[in-house]
């Protein structure tokens, strides 16, 4: 007999909305100096490859930052940094092109393996460079001349948009040519970052040596705005081998610029990438422009994902069991916690008009995102819906969750508080209590 993998079966399903939700969108890749010398960047690029193969469009900026410093150091020759930009001078630059291109060839063959028994055996990407991005020189800044060292102009966005739209990646090179046919060494960070803002992509996703951004007490931080990112950033060492402080920099300009989502993951932890992007919680740290939580009326498009969330709830008889139908009917009552295109609170307000009261139901948080004060704001949110309808007040019935409710500010009442149609349906056996919250009008 064979035996079902259903640890390998429900982890395929749990990622399928997410597999659904980027399919058509665009991301942009760092590949930093660091990435690429790794041992994993084989497993890095075909994690990349596989998301080309789900229909996301990729854009690959690369870095050479130490494949540089190791050339010019065995070439004795010595470059100088100044406001974070390489100072490239006419020897310099002819090392830095030459890197810069071993570096592109590398990772365009990478991108075309197919080899039997890899993740890649039967994928056929299509490569495309180009001089997608203008540059113009940095010029002179404090009597400094940066000669060969550049910025970017301008980035071509249809002419990039017109590559993915066809199915092919895209990889730019730190090396950008300008309008005077000269050519000129950009920062990779802020060419990914000003590529990603351009062309409005929906992910910037860069990697690092940890799992992502890790506080004080060695945990990874899953999820910061732009500001708290830039504490985090204060506190990292500038010249940290790793130069996380880099990538995080680049992060938080991405988001700044309108992208919804910049990623740091590791490219250490192999396989790192997948998790990110296709579980519920991912494992490295992301950069939201918005906080990727949205408290909002319920739709009935929601019901699959509502009725997962209470389901175990229902089971274990917490919650008072509402069939599909009945949710259906009623899905107006909802207000929802929606995260990543999942359910991950519900409340429900039924009113009663006529005596200006209305019912709080089905308050339920799922139990990963317990503790963080969600169910207040769902409180709220059924609080001003009900003030809007004109109602004084709301009660609540419930078995196991009294404290609960008192500690939100909720009063015992009885059976007689309320309103007569509850009133005539109340299960006698079920002993729910029974608690009230007047609404200041
Ligand atoms: C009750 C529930 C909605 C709270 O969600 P939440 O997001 O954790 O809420 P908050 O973060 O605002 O508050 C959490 C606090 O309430 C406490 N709490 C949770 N359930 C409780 C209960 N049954 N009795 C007493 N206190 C409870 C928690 O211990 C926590 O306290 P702490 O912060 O001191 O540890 C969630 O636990 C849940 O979904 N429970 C199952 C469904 C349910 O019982 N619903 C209510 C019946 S309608």
């Amino acid at each position: 007999m064979r035996t079902l993998n259903t640890e390998l079966i429900s982890a395929f399903r749990h990622s399928a909305p997410y597999i659904t939700m980027h399919r058509g969108q665009t991301f942009v890749f760092l590949l930093s100096a660091e990435t690429i010398a790794d041992r994993h960047i084989d497993n890095v690029i075909s994690d990349i490859a596989i998301l080309q193969s789900l229909g996301i469009k990729l854009v690959i900026v690369f870095g050479c930052k130490n494949q540089i410093d190791n050339a010019l150091a065995d070439a004795k020759v010595k470059t100088r940094f100044y406001k974070r930009i390489r100072i490239a001078d006419t020897r310099s630059f002819s090392i830095i092109k030459r890197v810069c291109g071993d570096i592109q060839y590398n990772i365009t063959s990478k991108l075309s393996m197919g080899l039997g028994n890899t993740p890649m055996q039967g994928l056929r990407l299509s490569v495309v460079s180009g001089n997608f991005v203008t540059a113009k020189p940095v010029g002179v800044i404090d009597g400094i001349d940066f000669c060969h060292s550049g910025t970017v102009r301008r980035v071509d966005t249809e002419g990039i948009n017109f590559q993915l739209d066809r199915g092919n990646v895209v990889v730019l090179s730190p090396i950008c040519v300008s309008v005077t046919g000269e050519s000129f060494s950009l920062n990779s960070e802020d060419l990914a970052s000003r590529v990603a803002i351009d062309l409005k992509a929906n992910k910037f996703i860069t990697f690092c040596p940890f799992q992502g951004i890790i506080d004080d007490e060695g945990h990874v931080v899953p999820e910061l705005f732009p500001d708290q990112a830039e504490e985090y950033l204060k506190k990292l060492d500038e010249d940290d081998v790793s130069s996380t402080a880099r990538y995080l920099r680049a992060a938080i300009a991405s988001c700044r610029g309108g992208v919804p989502r910049s990623h740091l993951v590791s490219h250490t932890d192999d396989g790192a990438l997948l998790q990110e992007l296709f579980t519920r919680d991912g494992i490295g740290t992301q950069i939201v422009k918005d906080s990727a939580e949205q408290v909002r009326q319920a739709r009935i498009s929601d019901i699959g994902s509502l009725m997962e969330l209470i389901k175990p709830m229902e089971d274990a008889g917490i919650l008072i069991h509402r069939p599909r139908e009945l949710l259906e009917l009623q899905i107006e009552h909802y207000v929802i916690i929606e995260r990543d295109g999942m359910v991950i609170g519900s409340a429900a307000l039924y009113p009663y008009i006529e005596e200006k009261c209305g019912e709080l139901a089905c308050v339920a948080i799922h139990p990963n995102y317990r503790s963080g004060g969600r169910s207040d704001l769902l409180i709220e949110t059924i609080e001003q819906k009900a003030r809007k309808m004109g109602l004084r007040k709301i009660f609540v019935l419930t078995t196991s969750t009294a404290h609960f409710f008192l500690e939100k500010g909720f009063v015992p009442g009885t059976v007689d508080d309320l309103p007569k149609k509850k009133r005539d349906n109340y299960n006698y056996q079920r002993k729910s209590k029974i608690f009230f919250k007047n609404l200041d009008n």
